[in-house]
């Protein structure tokens, strides 16, 4: 997968050098081109912003940079062995004021050849860059809460990482993805490690028995549990055909 992010501070990016999404890179798995977007100025100031129309606080990202660097992701071609023929690239602009960015978006961004990340600072980027590069992307403002960043790159982080792990060969073993919080609807159940009594805290005595139907039965019903107790939102939400007997009972 390719993966290319336009910042004023490409620094905040270093972190996709590091752990499963940095080794997946040496790996050659994704191929992520992180660029500053002031590369992309003419001006002698580098300048990538300005006053807004109709007045208010802040300042405007410009549009002629985001235009030059938006080109560049459409050419230069894709990671070997992707062809990039066919399909469009994605480009995700992170804003609060876009579709907040859950775990099925994760999944459906993953099996994308190519996704371009955005990162709008100050009060955001003309709107007018955005209907333009709709002629040649799927353009996506995502969010990832009901709370304000600085800027888009944490968000391009969060983002890149919650993709990018699902991207066969990121994560060594694809188990660890299968039952995690959120892949069905549900948050993780908790888990222990020895010792198996700490500071007079015992683990729960059924993860001791052996029995994995008691043991599996055990975990779901602390995914129900949790879940309801957290994120009461979740349950209702959840679909009742992947319920259980015994999960209805419950
Ligand atoms: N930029 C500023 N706030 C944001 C948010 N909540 N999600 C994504 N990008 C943002």
């Amino acid at each position: 997968m390719r993966i290319d992010v336009f910042s004023i501070f490409p620094e905040y990016l270093a972190a996709l050098d590091l752990s499963l999404i940095g080794k997946a890179r040496q790996d050659g798995i994704l191929d992520v081109r992180v660029q500053d977007l002031r590369a992309f100025t003419t001006d002698r100031h580098r300048t990538v912003d300005d006053t807004p129309y109709g007045g208010g606080a802040g300042m405007v990202m410009k549009p002629e940079p985001w235009a030059e660097a938006l080109s560049t992701a459409l050419s230069g071609g894709t990671a070997e062995g992707e062809s990039g023929a066919g399909e469009r690239p994605t480009l995700i602009v992170p804003s609060p004021a876009g579709e907040v960015f859950a775990q099925a978006t994760a999944y459906e961004l993953a099996e994308k050849q190519q996704l371009v990340f955005a990162c709008g600072r100050y009060e955001g980027i003309d709107e007018r860059v955005l209907e333009w590069a709709g002629e040649n992307f799927d353009v996506r403002p995502m969010s990832l809460g009901d709370y304000v960043l600085n800027g888009g790159e944490v968000a391009v982080l969060a983002m890149v990482e919650a993709i990018g792990r699902l991207v066969p060969g990121v994560v060594g073993n694809p188990e660890s993805l299968v039952e995690e919080s959120h892949s069905d609807g549900l948050l993780e159940y908790p888990v222990y490690t020895k010792p198996s009594l700490w500071r007079d805290r015992p683990i729960p005595e059924v993860l001791l028995s052996g029995n994995h139907a008691k043991i599996a039965r055990f975990r779901r019903d602390e995914q129900l549990r949790r879940t309801a107790e957290r994120r009461p939102d979740l349950i209702a939400k959840l679909n009742p055909s992947t319920l259980d007997k015994a999960d209805r009972a419950a």
